[in-house]
């Protein structure tokens, strides 16, 4: 009996024994090029001691990290044998390219990273923290690791909305842990100036301060700019020092602080705290500067020079979007300067403000870099463009030879909703999930190794208009910039969603568990019902006539003329190219063809509204319907008040009744009164 205990008890440990030591799975993001993982892991305990091998500034940077990390790790007195983790610093790392790639090993020893720059094995280091996450363990194996992409980044808007110092190192520590490598701090903008200039000092005490906390509030009213202490001064601005601070703690991080000082446009607080810098000399009447105007220049210059004081970054975001250039067409000195120079219209006085810009940087010793619209009226010689309204920008820089870097409106834009929009806070509009972030690969498959070169990176940014809180900031950030931390840093052949699905979801608990207001990743509520798989009905594939001047806008096609009969509902945005949109005339007129007289039930089709953007519902529709194509028969007449609000809205309108013949169905939206009749904006023709 005894005997037989023994037995079982063996068996039971030889079948335990492969429990005992599971293979760990990794919980990584963004996930690493190679991991060869074993069985087992190494555990950091109060005696596992730090060792560093590097130039001394990066051994400082990385023991102080380290100590004040999770696993407060002291450093040891000399090079220990065992329960260590060691940082090496070497010259040669076979199965690395990037000077930010590492290799960490984990043994019974010990963890040990080594790379080629301090950058490497701080990225190391943020593998390791991440591994030992749970339970201070570290599996065993080995992590071979480097970026896709050199430039990895996040722009936060400080104008729109004031978020201070804590907050920005803050957003710093969990770009660090993602791998992260660049922020870029939109500084000024109309809503308020940002950092102090000590030169013009109605640049702060006076442009960074506006009568309304609310940037909506602000933006509806009057858009009056106070003193720096007026009663109802709201805003804020970083001092030089508080940006030095950013600087120097976005270095202990490895991250590059990019500034972005707007012009020529996006600038009425500045035309506003000094109005001779605009072709008019009116305060709050331009949004762009004058660029015939030799005093523009030696302002920008003069603010470059402190900026560039502060900011030792090789890039100097100039802006450079949206500019109206309207004032410029009838000012006597951009008209004067249009000819001396041989400009031959608007967009090229931009170019030469830019190509000017630029000259002043690069005899600083730096570069400049600016949104797409820098391309228009010819590309400064070493400008780098930050493509937004799209792809477009910045493949046509590359084509160009020039180096871009991807903000594409349609999957970087964090200010878009992230679900559905009737259980989210308001936004701007759209929709961006997370899956749709993770989506985007901003190589397109046509580049040659040759662009592919000049494709320097991605980067999310998030306008602060309607995000008047710290807390609701980091609510549009998180969990979306961990997607655009993997589409920057992994290999794309390692991508896949489910798996890092899994892993964003684990990593939003951390960062709640961190003080990190996310956005709850695991009670999202997805796409609009249909929008990703279609739904039947008697019109699908059924041909569609249009009335005269009645035809859906070419930038809102959805596809066609058969877009509202292919199954296919639009997403929870007009902006996913699955809504077709109307502005002509006539409203939306259209007949279906069901081939062949039928009995029908019903006929509806969703609308959707958001003011914002100028898109409302219909005030009327008519659904009528005839067996000759000749004459019809109205089944209903709908009349709807269309009414203005903040949402985003979806309704129904059709007709449901007593079964009815029908071959040819034909369904009539009307425009709302004046102001409220913008776009009318359709998914699909329901017919049953
Ligand atoms: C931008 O979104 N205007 C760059």
């Amino acid at each position: 009996m005894k005997q037989l205990f023994i037995m079982v008890g063996l068996l039971m440990s030889l079948f335990f024994s492969g429990c005992e030591q599971p293979k760990e799975t990794l919980s990584i993001i963004p996930v690493p090029l190679k991991a060869e993982i074993q069985g087992g892991a190494f555990v950091v305990n109060e005696q596992t001691r730090l060792w560093v091998e590097a130039p001394d500034a990066d051994k400082q940077i990385l023991q102080e990290f380290l100590a004040a990390s999770p696993l407060k790790l002291a450093v040891a007195s000399e090079a220990p044998e065992a329960n260590a983790v060691v940082l090496k610093q070497v010259a040669e790392l076979p199965g690395v390219q990037s000077p930010e790639g590492y290799v960490l090993t984990a043994t019974s020893k010990g963890v040990e990273v080594r790379a080629k720059t301090g950058a490497g094995l701080f990225y190391g280091v943020q593998t390791l923290l991440q591994m030992a996450h749970e339970a201070n363990k570290v599996a065993f194996g080995t992590i071979t690791d480097e970026p896709r992409f050199e430039y990895r980044g996040m722009m936060l808007d400080v104008s729109r909305h004031f978020f201070g110092l804590d907050f920005v190192k803050k957003q710093i520590d969990a770009m660090a842990y993602y791998k992260l490598n660049r922020l870029h701090l939109h500084l000024t903008d109309a809503a308020g100036w940002r950092i102090e200039i000590k030169k013009y000092p109605r640049l702060t005490n006076f442009a960074a301060w506006r009568t309304h906390d609310n940037w909506k509030d602000w933006w509806n009213g009057e858009r009056k700019y106070v003193n720096e202490g007026d009663e109802n001064a709201h805003g804020g601005y970083f001092t030089q020092d508080q940006c030095r601070e950013i600087v120097e703690y976005a270095q202990k991080h490895y991250i590059t602080v990019i500034p972005e000082i707007e012009m020529p446009s996006h600038s009425e607080e500045v035309t506003t705290a000094y109005p001779e810098l605009s072709c008019t000399h009116i305060p709050y009447k331009q949004a762009d500067f004058c660029v015939g105007n030799e005093k523009t220049f030696e302002f920008l210059e003069n603010v470059l020079l402190e900026v560039m004081e502060i900011f030792p970054s090789e890039y100097i975001h100039v802006g450079g979007d949206e500019a109206s250039k309207q004032s410029w067409k009838t000012c006597p000195l951009c008209q004067a300067r249009m000819k001396k120079e041989g400009l031959k219209d608007v967009d090229e006085l931009q170019s030469y403000l830019i190509e000017r810009m630029e000259k002043f940087l690069n005899k600083h010793g730096r570069n400049l870099l600016g949104w797409d619209e820098i391309l228009e009226g010819g590309l400064a010689p070493n400008a780098t463009v930050m493509s937004w309204r799209g792809t477009e920008g910045g493949l046509k820089a590359i084509e160009g030879g020039h180096r871009a870097i991807m903000s594409p409106g349609e999957f970087c834009y964090f200010d878009s909703y992230q679900d559905a929009p009737h259980t989210q806070p308001e936004a701007i509009g759209g929709y961006l999930p997370l899956s749709k972030v993770y989506s985007y690969n901003p190589i397109p498959e046509s580049f040659t190794p040759e662009q592919a070169k000049l494709m320097y990176g991605v980067q999310a940014n998030l306008w602060a208009e309607y995000i008047p809180t710290k807390e609701h900031m980091e609510y549009m950030i998180y969990p979306r910039i961990l997607a655009l931390a993997e589409i920057a840093w992994s290999a794309d052949a390692n991508k896949n969603y489910e798996d890092f699905y899994g892993r964003a979801l684990k990593a939003v608990e951390e960062l709640c568990a961190k003080g990190y207001n996310t956005f709850d990743l695991k009670n999202e509520v997805g796409n609009r019902p249909g929008a990703d798989k279609p739904v039947e009905h008697l019109a699908v594939g059924k041909k569609v006539v249009y009335a005269d001047s009645a035809k859906y806008y070419p930038g809102y096609t959805a596809g066609g003329d058969d877009a509202l009969v292919n199954g296919i509902r639009g997403g929870w945005t007009y902006g996913d190219k699955l809504w077709q949109g109307f502005i002509d005339k006539k409203g939306l007129d259209l007949t279906i063809d069901l081939e062949q007289v039928t009995e029908i039930r019903s006929v509806n089709a969703d609308f959707m509204q958001i003011c914002g953007p100028g898109v409302f519902m219909p005030a009327q529709v008519i659904v009528s319907v005839s067996e000759d194509g000749e004459t019809f028969t109205e089944l209903a007449k709908i009349d709807h008040e269309v009414v203005k609000d903040d949402e985003v809205t979806f309704k129904t309108f059709g007709w449901e009744g007593e079964p009815t013949k029908a071959r040819y169905v034909r369904y009539q939206a009307k425009y709302g009164p004046k102001g409220l009749n913008g776009f009318l904006f359709v998914d699909e023709i329901v017919i049953k």
